[in-house]
Formats: structure tokens, C-alpha cells, sequence
């Protein structure tokens, strides 16, 4: 291993306090104390209660990573040290953007504490290309998923708050090709779960409920397909739209029963699937990728997954996610995972008391 760089990371993007021990590319530790119970109610997430939530939390939730660090350090005989203390990072790094601004602002406020009060320097992490980044984690023997370094490789991330492709050239040279007009992919699941009066976030329980369905049951349109060689743009508005009225009409007729509800589900996801593989197909013509990083909590759908794994083989190209499902959804290891390359570009903050939040950050 190369000298060993130690890192604990903070990310309050969204809705999930999240803080993790990395060291290089290895995942040593990755607590993430989630807030689905108290947003489920309202269908979404609500700022306030987020910001609130992660002020409540983010302390313990860091001196669990340090606490779990330790444990895992000793069972793999890591850098030997006799205990992993906060003095003993070599650096800390946050999320800074995109996200919402008072949540974001938490997580930003506890790190510079704990970066003056050790004395140490401060990594400012695009909470996208931790997504991005996901991927090239490895578990705290050294064993991960992308292996494969030679690039350009061809992103998706697929969220709750984003759907984007990105061309990687290096580490740290990205190119966004495109993202959503609308809503994002994970966000479409939970608006059309909303709709069907099922429960958030939706993205599970929709495709739970495709699983008995007839995926050919309802012809849905498929989103952007006319304007294929024009960009790389999704757009989730239309087949929400579309839904909305189906429903509404199979409701009134009585029809809205369980089995026509898993057919609307599965005919929803698999136009979500082609969407999803149009635009990839798209951008493999036109970039001619060495392979695929997928990241975001929609990875986790396996049906979506298997499409493109399917789609992305007529390429002959590897479909690459990360080795474990805590790295889908938001949390803190893929922001040290990021921090770590930054780390190896001497991409730190120059003055902390400046840093700042950077609720809409791109690439
Ligand atoms: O990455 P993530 O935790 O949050 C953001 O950064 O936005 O992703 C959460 C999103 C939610 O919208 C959720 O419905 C969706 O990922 N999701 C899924 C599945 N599991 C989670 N969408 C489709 N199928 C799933 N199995
Ligand atoms: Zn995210």
C-alpha cells in the first residue's frame, strides 16, 4: 500500500448524517444515521427538520466512525497505531455542494471546528463526484470494485436529487454531458409511489411491487426519445404527467387494484430503465468510454442495474458499482474516497474561515 493518508469524512448533504475513516482508498469505517422515519410523513424532505436532525446527531455519529474505525483498524493490523484519535487524521474533509444550503451548513460548521481545534488541513468535496467516485472504494482489505483505471470512463448518477453523466478523463477532470430539465430519477419513483398513495421513499417499494408485474401493461412515453441525437438531457415531467392521468382514470373506473398497480410500476420502471440506457448508448457512441461508473441510490434497483449491465455488454463494457450497497445512497466513504484523490492533487483548502457552502455546485 502507499503511505498510508488518513481521513475523516463528513457529508450532510441531504437527509443522512454521515461521517467515515478512510485511509487512501480504503473504507476503514462509514456511519451514516439516516432520517427517513422523521421526513416519511411528509413525502419528502423538509430542510429544517434535516438541518435540526444533523445538528442533533453529528458528534456521536462522528465519534461512532472514530469508535468503529478503531475496531476495524486492529482486525485487519492497519497502520498499527494503539488507537485512532481525532490528532491522528492527516487531514478532514466535508461535502460543501450540491445540496440543501442548511444542511450542508452543519456538517461544513462541525468539520472546520474540528480542523482548528487539531490543527489540520480541510478537503472541500463535491458531494457528485464522491457519487462519481463511489466505485473506486475499496473495503478495508484493499478489495473494491473499479479496478479498472484507464479512462475516460462514462458516469450515471442516478439520485433522489440528481440525475447526470459525466465523462471522467482523469481523476479530478470531469466533463457534465447532461442531466435532468426536471426531476431526478429517484425523485420520479418517489413522486409516482406518492401518487399510487404507497409510501417514500418510493424507489423500493415500486420496484418491490414490478417484481408481479407485466412490464408491457401500460404504453408509457419514453422520456426525451425524440430529441436522441440532440443531447443528453432527461426529463422525468412527461411520465409523471402521463401517470397521473392513467391513474386518475383507472380510479375512477375502479380499477386501481393491486395488480394493475405492480403493472403501472413495472411499465414505469422499465420505461425508466430505457430512458436511462438511451442516453447512455448515446454517449458510448460519441465518447467511446473504457467502461461505466454507476452511483446514487437508484443503483440499489436491480432490474434497472441488470438493463444496463445488458445493454452496456453489446459494448463489451464493464459496468462498475461500488462493493457495497452503503456506498449507493448518500454517506461520508465516498467523500473521503474523493478527498483522498483530491489529497494526492494537494487540492486543499487554502483558508478555512472562508470556506463556505456551495448548495449548487456542478462538476
Ligand atoms: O442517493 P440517495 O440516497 O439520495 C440522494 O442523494 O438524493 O438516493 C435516494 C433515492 C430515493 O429517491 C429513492 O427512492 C431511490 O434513491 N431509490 C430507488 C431504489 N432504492 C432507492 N429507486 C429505485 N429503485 C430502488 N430500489
Ligand atoms: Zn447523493
Amino acid at each position: 500500500m502507499e503511505k498510508p493518508y488518513l481521513i475523516l469524512s463528513v457529508d450532510t448533504s441531504c437527509d443522512d448524517t454521515s461521517a467515515a475513516v478512510t485511509v487512501n482508498d480504503r473504507v476503514i469505517s462509514n456511519v451514516i444515521s439516516s432520517q427517513i422515519e422523521l421526513h416519511k410523513k411528509w413525502g419528502g424532505v423538509v430542510p429544517i427538520l434535516a438541518k435540526r436532525a444533523h445538528e442533533e446527531r453529528i458528534k456521536a455519529v462522528v465519534d461512532e466512525a472514530l469508535k468503529l474505525a478503531n475496531t476495524t483498524l486492529k482486525r485487519v493490523n492497519l497502520l498499527r497505531l494503539q488507537s485512532l484519535t481525532l490528532s491522528k487524521v492527516d487531514a478532514f474533509a466535508v461535502t460543501i455542494g450540491p445540496g440543501l444550503a442548511p444542511a450542508l451548513e452543519v456538517g461544513i460548521r462541525h468539520t472546520k471546528e474540528l480542523a482548528q481545534k487539531h490543527n489540520k488541513p480541510i478537503i472541500a468535496v463535491n458531494h457528485m463526484e464522491g457519487h462519481l467516485l463511489s466505485s473506486f472504494a475499496c473495503n478495508a482489505l484493499g478489495h473494491g470494485s473499479a479496478t479498472n483505471n484507464t479512462f475516460p470512463l462514462l458516469g450515471l448518477l442516478i439520485s433522489g436529487g440528481h440525475t447526470q453523466l459525466v465523462l471522467m478523463h482523469e481523476f479530478g477532470i470531469y466533463e457534465l454531458l447532461g442531466e435532468t430539465l426536471d426531476d431526478a430519477v429517484g425523485e420520479a419513483f418517489d413522486k409516482v409511489s406518492k401518487m399510487l398513495e404507497l409510501g417514500y421513499p418510493g424507489g423500493p417499494i415500486l420496484e418491490h411491487l414490478a417484481k408481479g408485474g407485466d412490464e408491457k401493461a401500460f404504453k408509457l412515453p419514453i422520456p426525451m426519445r425524440k430529441r436522441q441525437d440532440e443531447n443528453y438531457s432527461f426529463s422525468y415531467s412527461g411520465i409523471k404527467t402521463a401517470l397521473l392521468y392513467l391513474i386518475k382514470g383507472l380510479k375512477e373506473q375502479g380499477k386501481l387494484d393491486k395488480k394493475i398497480i405492480q403493472d403501472l410500476a413495472a411499465s414505469f420502471q422499465r420505461i425508466v430503465a430505457i430512458s436511462l440506457i438511451d442516453k447512455l448508448e448515446i454517449a458510448v457512441k460519441k465518447t467511446n468510454p473504457k467502461g461505466i461508473l454507476l452511483g446514487g441510490g437508484v443503483v440499489s434497483n436491480l432490474y434497472i442495474r441488470h438493463s444496463i449491465r445488458r445493454a452496456m455488454k453489446k459494448h463489451a463494457l464493464p459496468v462498475y458499482i461500488p462493493y457495497s450497497k452503503k456506498l449507493f445512497t448518500d454517506n461520508a466513504a465516498m467523500i473521503g474516497i474523493a478527498a483522498y484523490y483530491q489529497s494526492k492533487r494537494n487540492n486543499f483548502v487554502s483558508d478555512i474561515t472562508l470556506l463556505d457552502r456551495s448548495p449548487n455546485l456542478s462538476f
